[in-house]
């Protein structure tokens, strides 16, 4: 097997992984490449252990979409990142128009994070993109009705409900240097500061062809230093369609740059991409006129993406 998840432990990362999400495992030639050389070796739900999915009322868990790719995962062998528990979007009407106390918001939390956590005893998405771009706090029912507290309750609610599980608070456009990544560090620093138990900061790594920042090295080692884990979680390279030769080289590129900045890190343990194939893609749906940003096409084939990543493992 000389397959991405291969390269990466021979070159003593933990994994190369990718998103997967319950409808395409519909799709059996998708199944069987999920499964295929040792591409990967972790899964990430993209949707079905969200809040939405997994408490869409107060106390009733629904656990059968994300036992799916949980099972699969354990069925292949693969690690599984749990995403995630608190997060501004994909919400149930029942929290994002909650009007709670910050005590009882502080129970929807505890509870909702502690038995997520305590049902998938794995790497977590504890927190979800809680900046704003600017590095002010996202405006949202947990901040507004807590402030800050919201983070090291959840976190704090993971931690007694898996004492083994890498905690994680997971953003996008911390790659570089900048208000928002000084947020970030800033707030891992008060964090370990009060004694709150966080492990990692992923980087989600959803990308524009030829804007790779330069920085994102330099920032992944910022954060490596205070002790802390980092990963790239949600690895995707989008361009203006339709591709051309030169877009493609370009992305190629690209990817090489990126999971060298993680190859060159020790603390960065791995890599996932947000799913394999532009069929599965989320881009085009989010960012219409945009797609072909996954290592693969919509037909299965290797795009150039994949020896870029190739060349970096
Ligand atoms: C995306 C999913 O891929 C889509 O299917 C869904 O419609 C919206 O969410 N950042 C995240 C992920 O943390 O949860 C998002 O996933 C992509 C952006």
């Amino acid at each position: 097997a000389s397959g991405l998840h291969t390269l990466a432990k021979a070159a003593g990362k933990l994994y190369f992984g990718t998103a997967t999400d319950n409808p395409e495992l519909t799709d059996t030639a998708y199944v069987a490449k999920l499964d295929d050389n040792k591409e990967f070796g972790q899964i990430t739900p993209g949707n079905s252990m969200k809040w939405d999915a997994t408490e869409p009322e107060r106390g009733t868990f629904t656990f059968s979409a994300g036992d799916v790719i949980a099972n699969l995962a354990k069925t292949n062998g693969q690690l599984l990142r749990g995403h995630n528990c608190v997060w501004y979007n994909q919400l149930p009407s029942w929290v994002a128009n909650g009007q709670f106390t910050a005590a009882d918001l502080t129970d929807v939390i505890q509870t909702h994070c502690g038995t997520l956590v305590g049902h998938y005893k794995d790497s977590w998405d504890v927190i979800n993109e809680p900046f704003n771009d600017d590095g002010t706090w996202r405006s949202d029912v947990f901040y507004n009705t807590l402030g800050t507290q919201f983070v090291p309750i959840a976190l704090q609610a993971a931690r007694a409900a898996d004492p083994n599980a890498k905690l994680y608070i997971n953003d996008y456009n911390i790659e570089q240097q900048g208000a928002k990544a000084t947020a970030m560090l800033n707030l891992v620093k008060q964090l370990q500061a009060d004694g709150v138990p966080i492990d990692g900061v992923g980087f989600q790594c959803h990308f524009i062809v030829g804007e790779v920042p330069g920085t994102f090295q330099e920032t992944l080692e910022q954060f490596t230093a205070l002790g802390v884990e980092v990963a790239i979680t949600e690895l995707d390279i989008r361009m203006t369609l339709p591709s051309t030769d030169a877009l493609l080289a370009q992305q190629e590129k690209d990817y090489q740059t990126v999971v060298q900045a993680c190859m060159n890190v020790d603390g960065c343990v791995g890599i996932t991409i947000w799913d394999w194939t532009d069929k599965y893609s989320w881009v085009p749906s989010t960012f219409p006129g945009q797609g072909a940003a996954c290592p693969w096409d919509e037909n299965f084939n290797k795009k150039p993406a994949y020896s870029g990543i190739v060349a970096a493992l």
